[in-house]
């Protein structure tokens, strides 16, 4: 039989569904990526505010807590955004006249709240809690990211399902004791830098999170004298407001951990951590 078309536009015909396809392909992967660029998710952008407030100064530099500021942190679904009341306990005082400060002068003069631009937003469909999250051993900075380094607030995570769904998946990577919730710095343990925890016994009646307790000194060596086994002996217990070993029994046994694998998994029975097919089923996040 004759060709109708000779070999050479066969090819061409060939060559271009090859090229449409992978048009195709190009198109889906850039919208695809686009849906996750820092663009869409404003991940790592830093906002308009009206006022460049620095956790890097307020953090680090003069040593305030995250609760400080945001109050509710602890006890309620939203961390919080502190009223102008906060800044003016110290800038009623200090800076009182630097032109940086003048729509906290304004706001605290008129009454308005200062119009912060939300950095983190989840759609109103989701669900989120902050209370369940810092009470079960979530660190600030596993979400946010080293905030105290910021000199200008950014959102580290996109806060995307998949962000939020890697970790449900598999908690036990990112779970530290409840008394490290606000620490910046923490690292989890290693060989050179055990973590040593114990539980109190089931029937205390202390809520689960709180009847464990962990420190960087070595107990055995610390001869047993509970009271120094605090992370630093000075601080009460960010959660309890307690000494950190006052509400436990003496007998604790303490073990020792050296891997993050190993503490995640003794914390997730501690803490009672639902298991990953309940923390991804949709009806966690969606309701
Ligand atoms: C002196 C008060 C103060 C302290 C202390 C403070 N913050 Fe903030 N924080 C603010 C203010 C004001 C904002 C809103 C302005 C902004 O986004 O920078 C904010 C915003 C944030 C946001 C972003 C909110 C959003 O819009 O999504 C996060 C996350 C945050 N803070 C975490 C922390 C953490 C973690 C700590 C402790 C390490 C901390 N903050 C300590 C005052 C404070
Ligand atoms: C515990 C006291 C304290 C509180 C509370 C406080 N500030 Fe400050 N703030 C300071 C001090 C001290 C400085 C000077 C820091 C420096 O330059 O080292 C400062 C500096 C600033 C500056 C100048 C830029 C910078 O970061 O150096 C801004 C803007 C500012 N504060 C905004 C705020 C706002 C907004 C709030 C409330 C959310 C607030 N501050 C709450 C003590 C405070
Ligand atoms: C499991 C992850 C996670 C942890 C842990 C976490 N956050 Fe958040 N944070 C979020 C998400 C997600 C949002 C956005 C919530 C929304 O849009 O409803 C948010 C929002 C915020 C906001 C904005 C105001 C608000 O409540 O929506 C502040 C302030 C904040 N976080 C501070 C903190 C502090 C301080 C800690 C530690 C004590 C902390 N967060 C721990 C995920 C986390
Ligand atoms: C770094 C780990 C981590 C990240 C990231 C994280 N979560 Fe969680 N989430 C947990 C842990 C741990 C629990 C506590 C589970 C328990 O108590 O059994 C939890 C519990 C919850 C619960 C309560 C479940 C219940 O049954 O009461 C909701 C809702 C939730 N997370 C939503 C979210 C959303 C939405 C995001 C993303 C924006 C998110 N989480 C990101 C670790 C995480
Ligand atoms: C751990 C919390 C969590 C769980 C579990 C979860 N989602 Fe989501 N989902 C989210 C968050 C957060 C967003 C918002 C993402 C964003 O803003 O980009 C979202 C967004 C969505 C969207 C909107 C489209 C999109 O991708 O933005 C759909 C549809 C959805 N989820 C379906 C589901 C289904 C179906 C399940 C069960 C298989 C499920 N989700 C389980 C947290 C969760």
């Amino acid at each position: 039989m004759a060709q109708l078309f000779d070999r050479s536009s066969n090819a061409l015909a060939r060559m271009s569904l090859v090229l449409t396809g992978l048009i195709v392909i190009a198109l889906g992967v850039t919208l695809d990526q686009l849906q996750r660029s820092p663009w869409v998710t404003r991940q790592g952008q830093r906002a308009d505010q009206p006022v460049p407030f620095s956790h890097k100064h307020h953090v680090e530099g003069l040593g305030l807590q995250c609760q400080y500021c945001h109050t509710t942190v602890e006890k309620s679904s939203y961390a919080g955004i502190p009223p102008t009341k906060t800044c003016m306990n110290c800038h009623a005082q200090i800076w009182t006249n630097a032109a940086l400060l003048e729509p906290v002068r304004h706001s605290w003069a008129t009454g308005e709240s200062l119009a912060w631009t939300r950095v983190h937003d989840l759609p109103d469909f989701v669900y989120f809690s902050h209370e369940i999250h810092v009470n079960k051993g979530i660190g600030c900075a596993t979400c946010h990211g080293r905030v105290d380094q910021m000199p200008l607030m950014y959102a580290q995570n996109t806060l995307q399902m998949e962000w939020c769904l890697d970790c449900h998946r598999n908690p036990a990577k990112n779970l530290r004791p409840t008394s490290q919730i606000y620490n910046m710095a923490w690292q989890a343990p290693s060989r050179d830098r055990p973590v040593w925890c114990a539980a109190a016994p089931g029937e205390t009646g202390v809520p689960t999170a709180q009847s464990v307790r962990c420190t960087a000194v070595d107990p055995a060596a610390a001869g047993v004298q509970l009271a120094s086994l605090a992370w630093s002996p000075s601080a009460p217990h960010p959660l309890t407001g307690a000494d950190s070993a006052a509400a436990l029994p003496v007998a604790l046994a303490y073990r020792k951990f050296t891997s993050q694998d190993d503490l995640g998994h003794f914390l997730l029975d501690h803490y009672k951590i639902k298991s990953p097919k309940d923390l991804t089923s949709c009806d966690t996040c969606h309701r």
